[in-house]
């Protein structure tokens, strides 16, 4: 049997005992956002070191000033063969709002879906039932004949609030983490049965906004009509962010904004894509963005200005009288083509300065910007990928892109000069960053055999 069949059919045959790892690993409730599970991520970077080295990786976990990495190197033996760096994070969303679960978000189980089997738990495809598609493709290669091509990985934990760490990470270790092509399983495929290769991601930029007016909270019948209410400045400062076409209004905003190449807007024309199914899959009905655009470029080639979550004042159950002293919002904006996102918040921060009445003073808190991501739409690499995907799903699989962000794929090639390949198993509708987060089983198992096929492909 030839090799590729061999490693194939030692996918299928672990079938069982990789849900078993992907579920001990899910179990680990690792929340990067917050410091109570500081302690979990850690575990759950040891738990994946620990799996690396039982299959004949070089492991281990590297403490930074957040949460650790883990790095693993495994060698083919063959002379003149590629070295693939593979990316992945084992940091998961807050499980909030917890009564929205049906089940406990760290205790994955699998239920039967209306295409086949679903693996429901947070985390479950956002990112660890994606990382361990390509774990179990190196685990079958490993456990047979040897892999394909040198592999190295890098996990990190803190994907999730903006990868603060992994920048000076990758700079100490850039010879270390140095390969010819890195690999990414984040993103998501076209639909349940064709597979994407993610060519574009936006840009996002994060602000937390807190407005401060009085010194302390007032009683709004002893003090109301004659004291500022925050929340009030705030509702305005967002309502002023968006005209009544959808375009958002900050100066300069839209510089470095770019019409989609004529040959790409022809092709997304004929990507059998159906805004009202996408929408109406959410309980939706009309697009809310900017007018004139389509829905595809709207989310994948047009920047946004959200409101994430507001607080202030009483939000408790029945009524308080009380003029807040503060009110604050997060906002993030997607960010496309050539944005620059440190001039998107100062024009931003400007705004809100400019927005205050007397009185008010504001605080900023950035958490994070990275500018967007175009990589080329065709290469020797993704050509491979691209056939070795159809001979796993037996479709014409899309090249095309996402209005997500991982902000990192831009430092692999700012910091190290590399290019990557995102290719991913996620589908629009497993609820990623929601109650009831899942990934079809068809996902994980496919993948894994779609990674064995892509490094057979890129090794030839
Ligand atoms: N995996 C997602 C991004 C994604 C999902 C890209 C589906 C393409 C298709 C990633 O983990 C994520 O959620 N990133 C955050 C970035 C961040 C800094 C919090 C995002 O996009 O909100
Ligand atoms: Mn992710």
């Amino acid at each position: 049997m030839a090799v590729l069949e061999t490693v194939l059919s030692r996918i299928d045959a672990n079938q069982d005992d990789a849900l078993k790892r992907l579920f001990g690993l899910i179990e680990i409730p690792s929340v990067s956002t917050d410091a109570a599970y500081a302690s979990d991520c850690a575990r759950a970077a040891q738990a994946l070191a620990d799996d690396l080295n039982s299959i004949g990786f070089d492991a281990s976990v590297r403490p930074t000033a957040g949460h650790p990495m883990v790095v693993g190197h495994a060698k083919c033996g063959k002379p003149g063969a590629p070295h693939v760096l593979f990316y992945g994070h084992y940091d998961v969303q807050p499980a909030d709002p917890l009564e929205l679960w049906q089940t406990e978000p760290f205790k994955p189980r699998l239920a039967d879906g209306p295409t086949g089997k679903r693996i429901f738990a947070r985390g479950a495809a956002d990112d660890k039932g994606q990382l361990m598609t390509f774990v179990e493709a190196c685990r079958a290669y490993m456990q047979t004949g040897g892999l394909p091509c040198d592999v190295s990985i890098l996990f990190e934990g803190e994907e999730e609030t903006g990868s603060p760490s992994l920048p000076a990470f990758l700079a100490a270790n850039a010879d270390e983490l140095h390969a010819d092509l890195i690999l990414v399983c984040d993103t998501n495929m076209w639909d349940r049965e064709t597979p994407m290769v993610t060519a574009m991601l936006r840009g996002l930029a994060l602000e937390e906004v807190t407005i401060k007016a009085a010194t302390r909270d007032l009683h709004s019948g002893l003090f109301g009509g004659a004291a500022v209410n925050p929340i009030h400045v705030l509702a305005r400062v967002i309502a002023g962010l968006h005209d009544q076409n959808g375009r958002i209004t900050l100066p300069g905003f839209y510089d470095g904004v770019e019409e989609l190449p004529p040959e790409i807007a022809e092709q997304w024309r004929d990507i059998p894509f159906n805004p009202a199914a996408f929408l109406g899959a959410v309980g939706l009905s009309t697009p809310a963005g900017e007018k004139g655009r389509s829905v595809l470029e709207q989310i994948w080639s047009r920047p946004t200005c959200d409101v994430n979550g507001i607080s202030g004042g009483y939000a408790g159950q029945g009524s308080k009288t009380v003029l807040p002293a503060q009110a604050s919002g997060k906002f993030s904006f997607r960010l496309v083509g050539r944005q620059n996102p440190e001039a998107v918040l100062n024009s931003f921060r400007d705004y809100v300065q400019k927005s205050l009445p007397p009185d008010c003073r504001v605080e900023f808190q950035r958490h994070g910007a990275s500018p967007a991501l175009q990589l080329p739409f065709s290469s020797e690499a993704l050509g491979r990928a691209h056939a070795a995907l159809r001979a796993e799903w037996g479709r014409e699989p899309v090249i095309g892109g996402s209005g997500g962000s991982i902000p990192i794929v831009g430092d692999f090639k700012r910091s190290l000069g590399m290019d990557s390949l995102m290719i991913g198993f996620g589908l629009d509708d497993d609820c990623i960053h929601s109650p009831n987060e899942k990934y079809e089983l068809s996902s994980f198992h496919k993948g894994a055999r779609s990674w064995a096929r892509v490094l057979d492909a890129l090794a030839k």
